[in-house]
Formats: structure tokens, C-alpha cells, sequence
């Protein structure tokens, strides 16, 4: 049998009135685009697929409109206009629940998107035997009290928790000490207000997750660890060319045509990495149309896609690069192009593969009409 009778019924207040100037966004931050969607979006939808009965989310005075573009979609939910402070904010949210009012409350900061139904569940639980609930965590760091850049005691951090949202509350009870807050202009939060008039808050586990985004940096975007990108190439074999593979000069009856060196190869190469940093295709980069890279040797086209690589924040894993031709064979040459390849990308040796093979005389690679290459390459985040 759980401990708790029934389940408690509770709305949900998400407090969205902030100006969020510390995240430097060019909208509030609540409404400034995190992990796919509007920041507050994340809670509401959170709440939505929880039990509340209600969903009231505070606004900035007149932002109807944004909040309305950042919640499309999503029904029953009831805009109030928020105060100059968070708690005021506050306020007007529960005012705007009170006519009909539910057994409990959780009140919830959009800056703190990653709410989880498990949270959720635990503040409920908890409501039967005390008129308060807050999610904490311990504090791990040694405390200074500082005055002037000095160090001018220390604090107990066994006693302390850091406090995160959402608080439940009994409706009433926190409506009331909302009321009769005569504490500074702005409470730190709920729980504050309550403790003020005697109300008895209980702790539960909070969750590393429920972070506040506060800062330019919470909103950049987390890049994987590892990526990958692919390229392909085809150049034509025609008389009078210099045959160049990898950065190496074969001799050989042809060589490649093209508006650069023609060295397919390398393309290949330059379009897997700008592949695997999303940074379009070597085209983009050096347009055939540009007198700039008539002849050019590719080799600067390499360099410049790794520079590209770590412009982005990571380094270059891997490549493998197979060339596709009847002739010249590629094996005898295969040391010296992948030392060309490391070389011109910064990389040892050993992460670089070049391979070969032929189409077995089947269609223009077969006739010896052109020479194609693939290629792949791994990046990872530094
Ligand atoms: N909040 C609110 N009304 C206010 C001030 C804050 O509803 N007058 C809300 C914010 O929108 C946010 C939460 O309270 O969801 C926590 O506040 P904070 O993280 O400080 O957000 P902002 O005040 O908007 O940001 P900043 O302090 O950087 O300007
Ligand atoms: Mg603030």
C-alpha cells in the first residue's frame, strides 16, 4: 500500500516574465531557441504530459504574441501577465488560479527546461505531510563568506542545499504567504515566502538536470563528440595533364582534368571533412568559377578544410580514402600518399588509409575515360 492516500491534484504556474538579459538573446531567453525549441516551451510541454489540471504560464506585459508563436499547438493554456519581479510574477499567477482553486500547485522557472516527470512525482508524494516541497541538492564545494575579495568566514555546507524548481505547494497556504510577503522586493523564490509565515517545507532529491539557463554559454549548442562526413569526386583522365593523387604526382600517359589540379583524391578527402563539419562542399569553398583556383594545387584546398575542422572545435579522427581506376595502380604510391595526406592535414600517418580498386573494366572508370574517389573522415570534439 503507498503511504500517500490518493493522488494530490495540482495545476502548474510557469513563471516566463523575466527580461533574461544575462543570456544576451535578441528575445527574453524564455522564448530564445534551445535544443530545437522556444526555452519555456520545454517545461510547458513537460507539464502537459504530466497530471496538472491547469497550466498557467506569466509573461512579460504585452508579449502575447511571442508567447503565442513559442506554444502553438499546445492547448489549454491559460497567458497572465507578470509583475516587475519574479515574485510578483508569481503572484499573478496564482491570482489568476484562485477563483477555482486546486488542491496544490507547482510552481516551475521556464529557465529551467529539463524538467522530468520523476521530479514531478516526488514533490506530489511529498505534499501529504508537509505544506511545502523543493527539490534539492547537496553542495559539494567548501563555502567562503567573501567581503571585499577576502575571505571572512565559512558556512557548514552540510547544512546547506542548493534549490532548484519546481516547488509544490498547497494551494492555499502559498497563496496566502504570497500575500502577505513583506520580505525583500524579490524572493529568492516560493519556498522563501512560505517559510515566512511558518509554513513547513520538506526537502526532496532534485536533479542535476533542472539546471537554470541563465548564461550567453547555456544556449550554444552541445556539438557530438564524434562526427563523420563522406565525400566523392570524379575528374577526367584526358592527354597532356599532370596526373596528381593525394597530393602526389604520378607519372602516368593521362592526367586528371579539371579548373584546379584536378587531384580527385584530395577533393574526395576536402568534402568528407567539410561534411563532417556541415561546412558545405568544396565548391562552396573554391568555386570553379573563381581565376583564383585555376591550376591551384589542391593541397591548400586539404589544409584549409582542416583548419575549417578545428575552427570548429574538433580534430581530425581518421580518414579513408579509396580511389577508383584501372590505372596507374595505386599501391606502390600508397606510403608516400599517405604521408602526403597526413602531412597536409596535421595528422600522424597511422590515422590516414588511402586504398584502391578498379571496376573491372566496367563502365568510365573501367574505360579509363576518368578516375573517381570516395572518401570518409571521422572527427572528434576537442
Ligand atoms: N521571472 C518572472 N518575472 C520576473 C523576473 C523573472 O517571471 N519579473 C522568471 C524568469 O522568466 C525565469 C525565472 O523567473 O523563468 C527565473 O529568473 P531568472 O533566471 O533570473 O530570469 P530573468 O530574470 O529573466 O533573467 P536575468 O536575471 O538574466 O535578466
Ligand atoms: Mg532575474
Amino acid at each position: 500500500m503507498p503511504l500517500s492516500t490518493h493522488p494530490i491534484s495540482f495545476a502548474a504556474i510557469i513563471v516566463a516574465a523575466g527580461k533574461g538579459l544575462r543570456a544576451g538573446q535578441n528575445v527574453p531567453k524564455q522564448f530564445a531557441m534551445w535544443h530545437g525549441k522556444p526555452l519555456l516551451r520545454h517545461s510547458v510541454e513537460a507539464f502537459a504530459k504530466s497530471d496538472a489540471t491547469k497550466i498557467v504560464v506569466v509573461i512579460p506585459h504585452g508579449e502575447e504574441d511571442i508567447a503565442h508563436k513559442a506554444l502553438r499547438g499546445i492547448e489549454g493554456i491559460q497567458l497572465v501577465a507578470g509583475g516587475p519581479t519574479r515574485q510578483e510574477s508569481v503572484r499573478n499567477g496564482l491570482e489568476a488560479l484562485a477563483e477555482n482553486a486546486p488542491a496544490a500547485v507547482m510552481i516551475h522557472d521556464a529557465a529551467r527546461p529539463c524538467l522530468n516527470a520523476a521530479v514531478i512525482q516526488r514533490l506530489l508524494d511529498t505534499l501529504h505531510r508537509a505544506a511545502g516541497a523543493i527539490p534539492v541538492l547537496p553542495v559539494i564545494d567548501s563555502l567562503s563568506v567573501d567581503g571585499d575579495g577576502l575571505m571572512k568566514g565559512s558556512a557548514n555546507r552540510e547544512t546547506l542545499r542548493r534549490v532548484q524548481t519546481p516547488q509544490a505547494f498547497r494551494f492555499a497556504e502559498i497563496l496566502s504567504a504570497h500575500r502577505d510577503w513583506e520580505g525583500p522586493a524579490n524572493a529568492g523564490d516560493d519556498a522563501q515566502v512560505l517559510l515566512a509565515k511558518g509554513g513547513v517545507i520538506a526537502h526532496v532529491e532534485g536533479d542535476e538536470a533542472l539546471k537554470k539557463i541563465t548564461f550567453a554559454e547555456d544556449f550554444m549548442p552541445t556539438l557530438p563528440a564524434i562526427r563523420t562526413g563522406l565525400g566523392y569526386d570524379v575528374h577526367r583522365l584526358a592527354d597532356g595533364e599532370e596526373l596528381w593523387l593525394c597530393g602526389v604526382r604520378l607519372a602516368h600517359s593521362k592526367g586528371l582534368r579539371g579548373h584546379s589540379d584536378a587531384d580527385v583524391a584530395l577533393h574526395a578527402i576536402v568534402d568528407a571533412l567539410l561534411g563532417a563539419i556541415a561546412a558545405e562542399d568544396i565548391g562552396a569553398h573554391f568555386p570553379p568559377s573563381d581565376a583564383r583556383w585555376s591550376g591551384a594545387k589542391s593541397g591548400q584546398f586539404a589544409e584549409h578544410a582542416a583548419r575549417l575542422v578545428s575552427d570548429a572545435g574538433y580534430s581530425i579522427g581518421n580518414i579513408d580514402v579509396t580511389i577508383i581506376c584501372e590505372a596507374p595502380k595505386i599501391g606502390p604510391h600508397r606510403d608516400e600518399m599517405r604521408f602526403s595526406i597526413a602531412s597536409l592535414l596535421g595528422v600522424d600517418t597511422s590515422q590516414v588509409s588511402v586504398k584502391a580498386t578498379t571496376t573491372e573494366m566496367l563502365g568510365f572508370t573501367g574505360r579509363g575515360e576518368g578516375i573517381a574517389a570516395q572518401a570518409i573522415a571521422t572527427v572528434m570534439r576537442e
